[in-house]
């Protein structure tokens, strides 16, 4: 079914779609996990504008509320489970409101999900995000409990980007799914085969939002980004190069990528490129060549150190981030103790560090596992304490240079207002205004670091550009 071609637009109150009329309405959408869920949420609030939904962060004003889930951790699983939970008593006093459950959970377990919650109406995977609005249509045409989760690979991805948060950044989905099947992670399940956008489409996509919808900044997303146009022999590197071009565009960053398929060209590009970013997030995981073998990583901690030498020699200035899993299964001492000498060696500016949770039908879930849950949350308090040491005198190298940043927010700390932002290589920065009543929302400020510790930075402006990029300078950072 064709649903944009059957809205009718007559009235604005009321919209007529196929046999149905649909008033204005409120969806309440829950969000757990990566980048990849914000993007395909915010693709999602787009869609249901066509059945006149608007959205509202108040779950008991919702008529359709959506869960867009995450299976990654246990934790994101079992936080979605209790708040699934919670909307039981809403369903029981307003019989009329729809209730979904999308994302990576749902891909795996929605039928299962659909037969144990009485309260859930329909559940749908990750490649049925598009469709999402012929599924609400469906239950307001009569059906409900069904479940869809069908992979579609045969038809040439391609989505066009749709902003409905007037921001000048944008997610752009280029690589969908994962075809690694790193031994402790779901994503493959999840998200299904790699398949790539076209070059082309991308860049025809990137060239309308900055000329139509003021976009200045972009993040490529994928779950493994620099695999990209493998299917169709292009590449990450390729599709850089011709955004590149594109004018008006200030910022590219892409995330996230597998060390394995860092090339020659894409490090190259680090240090060619006038617009990406100056910052890299690069997972390693583990610093012991027999964790990664374990976690069938594909590489070992030699050429992952080779690749940071190489993109700090193109790029000198790049800043590194990095993943990293504690106490893999049977993980020992000296396994766990590498990985504390790789960050040593590598001087992230920042990490991600999880504690390992089993995930069902991995195969590292179906290993013997000697660990307690004890020994891995000490191992964790040990690496994010070693790591903060590290960034606390990595940052201070900050102090007395001028970044620019693009301000994001603002808030009040014990009554003392401060503007927030991102530099170019991805610290954020806090300062405080020249007066109460501007505002720099949107901006492109350049601000002094004046103190910078292993979690804040904080600067004085130095000056204040606007809402238009300005010419690079290069004294600033
Ligand atoms: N594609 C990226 C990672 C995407 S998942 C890569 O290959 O590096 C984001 C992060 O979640 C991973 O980098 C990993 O550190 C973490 N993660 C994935 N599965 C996990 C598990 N079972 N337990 C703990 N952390 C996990
Ligand atoms: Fe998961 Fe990343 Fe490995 Fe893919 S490459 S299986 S997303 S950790
Ligand atoms: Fe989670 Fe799925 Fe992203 S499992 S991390 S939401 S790809």
């Amino acid at each position: 079914m064709n649903l944009e071609s059957e809205v009718e637009k007559s009235n604005s109150l009321v919209k007529r779609v196929g046999e149905i009329d649909f008033p204005q309405r409120k969806v309440y959408i829950k969000t757990y996990g990566c980048q990849m869920n914000e993007h395909d949420t915010q693709r999602m609030l787009s869609s249901l504008e066509d059945l006149n939904f608007d959205q509202t962060q108040e779950k008991e004003e919702a008529d359709l509320i959506l869960f867009n889930t995450c299976a990654i951790r246990d934790l994101a699983n079992s936080k979605f489970y209790s708040h699934l939970g919670e909307i039981k008593h809403i369903k029981e006093k307003k019989k009329d409101v729809v209730v979904g459950v999308g994302g990576c959970v749902a891909q795996t377990e929605g039928k299962d999900l659909i037969k144990k919650y009485n309260h859930l109406d329909f559940a749908f995977g990750t490649d049925v995000i598009d469709d999402i609005s012929s599924l609400v249509y469906r239950t307001y045409a009569g059906e409900n409990k069904f479940s869809v989760n069908t992979w579609d690979r045969s038809r040439d991805y391609s989505i066009e980007t749709k902003i409905t948060h007037g921001k000048p950044q944008a997610y752009i989905n280029i690589i969908k799914g994962c075809d690694k099947f790193c031994s402790y992670c779901i994503v493959p399940f999840t998200r299904g085969r790699e398949k790539s956008r076209r070059v082309s489409e991308i860049v025809k996509d990137v060239q309308r939002l900055v000329e139509y919808q003021g976009i200045q900044e972009i993040t490529l997303l994928g779950q493994n980004v620099n695999s990209f146009g493998k299917d169709n022999k292009e590449s990450l590197a390729q599709l850089i190069i011709e955004l590149d071009k594109i004018k008006g565009l200030a910022l590219i960053r892409y995330t996230t990528s597998h060390p394995y398929d860092v090339s020659d060209e894409l490090i190259s590009v680090h240090g060619s490129s006038s617009k990406l970013s100056r910052h890299l997030h690069l997972p390693v995981q583990s610093g012991s060549n027999t964790v990664l073998q374990r976690m069938l990583r594909e590489y070992t901690v030699e050429h992952y150190l080779g690749l940071l030498k190489k993109l700090r020699q193109a790029r000198p200035d790049i800043v590194l981030s990095t993943d990293i899993i504690a106490g893999f299964p049977n993980e020992t001492r000296e396994e766990h103790e590498a990985t504390l000498n790789l960050l040593r060696e590598a001087q992230y500016d920042f990490i991600y560090a999880y504690s390992y949770s089993a995930r069902p039908g991995t195969k590292a879930a179906r290993m013997k596992d000697s660990l307690s849950e004890e020994e891995r949350r000490q191992r964790l308090w040990e690496i994010q304490e070693l790591q903060l040491a590290i960034q606390a005198d990595l940052r201070q190298e900050m102090v007395g240079r001028v970044y620019r940043l693009l301000v994001d927010e603002s808030g009040t700390k014990k009554d003392v207002l401060k503007w927030k932002g991102r530099t170019n290589c991805m610290r954020i920065v806090h300062f405080r205004p020249e007066n109460e009543s501007m505002d720099y929302l949107w901006h492109w400020v350049d601000v002094k670091i004046t103190q910078a510790t292993a979690l804040s930075c904080q600067g004085e402006i130095v000056k204040d550009h606007g809402k238009s990029y300005p010419a690079p300078d290069l004294t600033v950072f």
